[in-house]
């Protein structure tokens, strides 16, 4: 909000870092014309979106720094989410006011960067406590250079696309090294979207004999399974009724300790790959376990990015990925329907619900608090 010539109240929704289930909204004034004068750019967030991945960044916002893309005050933090927005003041050359921008950002109406390495397709923040910190989080697109960019896309694009190009790698690993000897793989919290993304990816990739089958809670069983996208469907209280002589990977978005214990009890050393790549179930996360069967990794998706550059060359993987994201997108319009979310109180709202997995899982909350 303008409050007076080129003087901007913007709002930052906060979380206290040892209880996520506190906030508050922090207002602050922002002079425009002073930001261009020190040769930075105001982006006005339009809107950005908000799932689980975002809440396991507060989850692991010490122990991986996610706190410090978005400095707080003592003891707040800025949980980090994918959105779009409007460069509403520039002192940047080549970066004018009125161009929009994909990428990183708080949970708030404005951010402030000290735009560097300017091309036509991005540029770098380079604000100092950025520094050291993952370079694909400090990048931001121009999406007028982006031939991919839809307009009528856009909430498609920050609900999924940061997720399901990890679904995409995660999939390409497992066929790289022949699913490990797996003849089925498990997808632990089948409902979400990194999930139905990583079982559309499995599908494409039509491995013959090869079985995929989806973990879910009994509340978001008939979901699941109306996506159509996994070839069983089995809630967390029957993985006892799954054959144990058949040898598994699983790749589990849940994290959860009593989930990952059972399935390892279960399956015993028939567990032949054990994948961790998320915490849904952020309240009950794993540490180190002793378990039988194959040791859990955690799955690194720059590690897989450098190797098929490698394999592939340049460009190579992006037009891989580009045809999986064209099929996602197709398939999230009938499993999706975003809903867009305005105003401090109901951010709050949509936040809280998010927190508890309260949101239903056909669900994709696009949030602005401008
Ligand atoms: N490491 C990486 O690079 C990377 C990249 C992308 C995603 N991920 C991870 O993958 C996971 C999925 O993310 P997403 O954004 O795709 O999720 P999402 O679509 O928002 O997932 C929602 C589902 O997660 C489960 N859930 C959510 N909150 C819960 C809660 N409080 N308690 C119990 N279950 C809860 C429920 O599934 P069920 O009922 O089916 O369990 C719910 O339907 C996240 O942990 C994310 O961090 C990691």
């Amino acid at each position: 909000m303008v409050t007076a010539a080129g003087t901007i109240d913007a709002a930052s929704f906060e979380v206290r870092r040892d209880d996520l289930r506190q906030t508050r909204v922090v207002h602050e004034t922002m002079d425009a014309e002073a930001v261009a004068a020190a040769g930075k750019a105001l982006l006005a967030i339009d809107h950005f979106a908000l799932t689980a991945n975002n809440i396991t960044y507060a989850a692991f916002g010490d122990q991986m720094s996610y706190w410090n893309f978005f400095p707080a005050a003592e003891g707040h933090g800025r949980i980090p989410v994918w959105g779009f927005a409007t460069v509403e003041a520039s002192g940047v050359e080549g970066l004018p006011v009125g161009e929009r921008i994909y990428g990183y950002f708080p949970m708030a109406s404005h951010l402030v960067v000290e735009p560097t390495r300017v091309s036509e397709r991005r540029f770098v923040d380079g604000a100092a406590h950025r520094k050291g910190l993952p370079a694909v989080y400090n990048s931001y697109e121009r999406v007028a250079a982006d031939p991919g960019y839809r307009a009528d896309r856009e909430a498609a694009q920050m609900i999924l696309k940061p997720l399901v190009l990890t679904s995409f790698l995660i999939a390409d690993f497992l066929q790289d090294n022949g699913f490990f000897g797996a003849r089925q793989v498990l997808v632990v919290s089948a409902s979400s979207k990194t999930s139905l993304g990583l079982a559309l990816c499995l599908r494409r990739l039509g491995v013959p004999g090869l079985s995929v089958v989806g973990l879910t809670s009994k509340g978001n069983r008939g979901f699941v399974e109306g996506t159509g996208l996994y070839d069983q469907v089995v809630t967390y209280d029957a993985i006892a009724s799954l054959d144990a002589t058949v040898p598994t990977a699983y790749v589990d978005m849940a994290g959860s300790a009593e989930l990952i214990t059972a399935l390892h009890r279960h399956f015993r050393d028939n567990i032949v790959y054990a994948c961790r790549v998320g915490g849904t179930h952020w309240q009950d996360l794993a540490g180190r376990l002793d378990l039988p069967g194959a040791r859990p990794k955690f799955f690194f998706a720059p590690d897989q990015i450098a190797k098929r550059h490698g394999d592939w060359g340049p460009g190579g993987l992006e037009e891989r990925f580009a045809g999986a994201w064209a099929d996602i997108l197709a398939s999230a319009d009938r499993w999706m329907t975003v809903r867009q979310v305005e105003g401090e109180a109901a951010v709050g709202a949509a936040y809280r619900q998010t927190l508890e997995g309260a949101v239903a899982p056909d669900t994709g909350l696009v949030l602005s608090l401008r």
